[in-house]
């Protein structure tokens, strides 16, 4: 790192319409610097050709600007920032400086170089941050720095891409959330059909059966509504569908409860069987007075043992439904909770998400139309440019405008610079050189030709009355206009 000495820590103030031109090789040896240059380093162009910038550079500046600045350029993007530069007498000025790549067929041949004057407020930030960089920090406040250059760092890209991963993630978890909901509903609606309606099914055909099938078979035999073949062939049907239902109840899953009362009936139910055999036997001797007594006594008490004991099972089948539509419920309730919870979540993350890309956005377009209106239509345009903390696709854009810019104002800078060389060059000719506009209006003239209108003055008088050339601004900045007027 070059240090350069003396420093006076005296600030040169500079014109707000100063434009400090410069140009270097690949290597940043310097190729071209314009007057305001010169006139503000103190250098001479001499001195200031072939040398590398560090011959302004000012101890203060942390050599990291310098990293960035060459990392940066070198990558072939343009450059932005407040530099502190040192005058050949110790002074400094401060400048913002834009410095963009010149290329020929891709390749970087040079760099070119635009230096404004920099506004206090830019001054005294850059001031406060460049020491800051020398102070040796805190943990805490460089972990802060780092968070913030790394928020302002986030691409716009990146900020849009979240926003849509979260609205992608929410609908995923979403849809996972509603395809796992049905298909728990339709476990719960199966389970409910095959645990609970078809073995109260069976339960109903086995009541029905000894109620219709056996007393009610033996008192329409009484009352002779039935015949005796009606009868068997009920009892039989009876007797072959009893025990079938019955066991083909007892052989599916039931609860503990279920299970527990079955075995309870069991004995019930062969009782009740036993009864059925009995009506079949009576039948088939055609006992009249047996059936009386079966009918009123014994079919009664070998049955409603069992229908009694039928009617608590079928009643814990109604629990069951009951008890499985609650849990269903229970789980309905829970998952539309979830789901109205992710949906606040995602809603709440997204306008977060997008309230943030808004901001990062909008307010600055607004502040790039209205300082590129601005820099268009004001006639005296000293203002700064723009500066951001953001560094994203945005601050791209700006920078590219920055860096067209600085072309712009490297071409003129150029072009102004052989306009003088040449005018000079015109204005100490020996040789007599007059400029006339298309309207052949005189807009220019040199000291020679000054001289010799000077001298023919008096003779030009005489032809055309009036001409005269004025001697008072002779010495005075020679731009376009005529000295001399006549009619
Ligand atoms: C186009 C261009 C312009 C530069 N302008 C300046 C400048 O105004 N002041 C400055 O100190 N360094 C400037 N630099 C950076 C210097 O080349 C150099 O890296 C810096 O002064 C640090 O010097 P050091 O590496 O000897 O410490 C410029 C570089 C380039 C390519």
């Amino acid at each position: 790192m070059k240090i350069n000495m003396p420093i006076t820590q005296r600030e040169q103030t500079l014109k707000d319409s100063i434009s400090i031109v410069s140009k270097t090789d690949a290597k940043g040896m310097i190729t071209y610097v314009n007057r305001e240059f010169i006139e503000v380093s103190g250098f001479t162009e001499e001195e200031l050709m072939g040398s590398n910038h560090n011959m302004v550079r000012h101890p203060d500046m942390p050599p990291a600007a310098y990293a960035d600045l060459w990392d940066t350029v070198q990558s072939g993007k343009p450059w932005i920032g407040i530099v502190k530069n040192r005058c050949k007498n110790g002074d400094h000025y401060w400048v913002d400086v834009c410095i963009t790549p010149m290329r020929e067929g891709g390749e970087i041949v040079g760099y070119i170089s635009v230096r404004k004057k920099a506004t206090r407020e830019q001054i005294e930030a850059t001031a406060a941050l460049y020491e800051s960089m020398s102070i040796e920090q805190s943990f805490a406040a460089s972990m802060l720095r780092k968070f913030h250059d790394y928020r302002h760092s986030i691409s716009i890209q990146a900020k849009i891409l979240s926003i849509f991963v979260m609205v992608a993630l929410t609908s995923l978890m979403l849809g996972y959330s509603g395809v796992h909901g049905i298909v728990q509903s339709n476990n719960s609606i199966e389970s409910i059909y095959k645990h609970q309606i078809l073995p109260l099914e069976k339960l109903k055909i086995i009541n029905d059966l000894y109620i219709n099938n056996i007393a009610a078979t033996g008192q329409k035999l009484q009352r002779g509504i039935i015949t005796s073949a009606q009868a068997t062939a009920n009892v039989e049907q009876a007797i072959a569908t009893l025990d079938k239902e019955w066991k083909a109840y007892g052989a599916a899953p039931h609860s503990e409860a279920e299970q527990k009362l079955t075995g309870e009936m069991q004995p019930l139910f062969d009782t009740a069987l036993e009864a059925a055999v009995l009506l079949q036997k009576i039948i088939a001797t055609d006992d009249l007075d047996r059936l009386m007594t079966f009918n009123t006594s014994d079919v009664y008490k070998a049955i409603d043992p069992f229908t009694q004991k039928l009617t608590e099972l079928i009643n814990l089948h109604y629990a069951g439904v009951a008890d499985e539509y609650g849990a269903t419920e229970a789980k309905y309730l829970q998952q539309r909770n979830v789901a109205i919870g992710l949906i606040v979540l995602a809603l709440a993350i997204c306008g977060v998400l997008g309230w943030n890309l808004n901001r990062s956005i909008m307010p600055r377009l607004r502040e790039i139309s209205r300082d590129l209106l601005t820099k268009a239509q004001e006639i005296d345009n000293d203002q700064p440019d723009l500066q951001s903390r953001y560094r994203d696709e945005l601050t791209d854009v700006v920078e590219a405008y920055r860096s067209l810019k600085t072309r712009l104002d490297f071409d003129h800078s150029e072009t102004m610079n052989r306009v003088n060389r040449l005018k000079s060059a015109l204005d100490h000719a020996s040789v007599a050189v007059t400029l006339s506009s298309e309207d052949n209006l005189l807009i220019y003239m040199n000291h020679a030709a000054e001289t010799l209108f000077q001298s023919m003055a008096s003779v030009i008088a005489q032809h055309h009355a009036g001409f005269k050339c004025r001697e008072d601004d002779r010495y005075a900045n020679r731009t376009v206009s005529g000295r001399c007027s006549g009619s």
